[in-house]
C-alpha cells in the first residue's frame, strides 16, 4: 500500500454494529465484529489519509492515526456520520446498523409474569435512519462507499442497493459462505461501480483492506480528476 495514495483526504468509515436498548438491561443487536471497518480504518491511515472511524460497541483496539467516535445506537451512528462527513471527501460505511429499533425503551427491566398463561411479548420495532444513504444525500457530499452482504444475487442485489442509496461504489460480500465475512478473520469482495466491476479472492481482512483502499484510492482518482 502506497504511504501517500490518499494523503491530504479526509475519510469517515462506520464499523461494527448498532446496539438497540429494549430496557434496562436487555438490547437488540447483530454478530459484527467491526473487523473489516477497524481493518480498512488502518490501510486508509497508512495511505496518509486523516481517519475519523465511528465505531459502534467493539473489542477492537483503535488503529494507530486513527480518531474514534464511539457509539451505541443507529441515531448516535448517524448523528455522528452527518456530523464528521463535514468536510470530508471519503465515507466507507461499514456498520452493521441494526435497520430497527424499539419504539419505546422500557424505564424498568421488564419482567415476566410467572402466573400469566401468555407465552408471548410483543415489542414494537421502527425503522433506523440509513446511515449511509443519509451521508450520500448531503449538500457537498464525500464520495461515498458501501457494503452489501448478501446469501444470493451478490452482485445484482449490490447495483440495486448502489443505485438506490446512491453510492459511488459498493463492497458486495457474499455471507452464505460462512468462511468469510461476519466475524470470520477473512474475506472476499467484488467491489462494483456504476460501470466497474473487480473481484478481491479470499484472504486477511488487513489484506483485502490494502487492497480494497487501493482500488477505491483509484475509482476516487478518476471521478474527481473529471
Ligand atoms: O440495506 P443494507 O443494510 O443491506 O445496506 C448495507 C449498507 O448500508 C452498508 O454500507 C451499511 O453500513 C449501510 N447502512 C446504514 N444504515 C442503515 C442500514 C445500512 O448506513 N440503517
Amino acid at each position: 500500500l502506497e504511504s501517500g495514495l490518499l494523503a491530504g483526504k479526509k475519510v469517515v468509515i462506520t464499523a461494527g454494529p448498532t446496539r438497540e436498548a429494549i430496557d434496562p438491561v436487555r438490547y437488540i443487536s447483530n454478530h459484527s465484529s467491526g473487523k473489516m471497518g477497524f481493518a480498512l480504518a488502518a490501510a486508509a491511515a497508512e495511505a496518509g489519509a486523516t481517519v475519523t472511524l465511528i465505531a459502534g460497541p467493539v473489542h477492537l483496539p483503535t488503529p494507530e492515526r486513527v480518531q474514534r467516535v464511539d457509539v451505541i445506537t443507529a441515531r448516535d451512528m448517524h448523528t455522528a456520520a452527518m456530523e464528521h462527513t463535514e468536510g470530508s471527501d471519503l465515507f466507507i460505511g461499514c456498520a452493521a446498523v441494526a435497520d430497527y429499533r424499539p419504539e419505546t425503551i422500557a424505564e424498568s427491566k421488564i419482567k415476566k409474569d410467572p402466573n400469566s398463561p401468555d407465552q408471548t411479548l410483543d415489542i414494537k420495532l421502527v425503522r433506523n435512519p440509513d446511515v449511509v444513504a443519509s451521508v450520500a444525500a448531503k449538500d457537498n457530499r464525500p464520495f461515498v462507499i458501501g457494503f452489501a452482504a448478501e446469501t444470493h444475487n451478490v452482485i445484482e442485489y449490490a447495483q440495486d442497493k448502489l443505485k438506490r442509496k446512491k453510492l459511488d461504489l459498493i463492497i458486495a460480500n457474499d455471507v452464505s459462505d460462512t468462511s468469510i465475512g461476519f466475524n470470520s478473520e477473512e474475506n472476499a469482495v467484488t467491489l462494483v461501480g456504476a460501470d466497474f466491476e473487480e473481484t478481491l479472492d479470499k484472504c486477511s481482512k488487513r489484506q483485502l483492506a490494502g487492497h480494497l483502499i487501493e482500488l477505491i484510492a483509484q475509482q476516487y482518482n478518476l471521478q474527481t480528476s473529471n
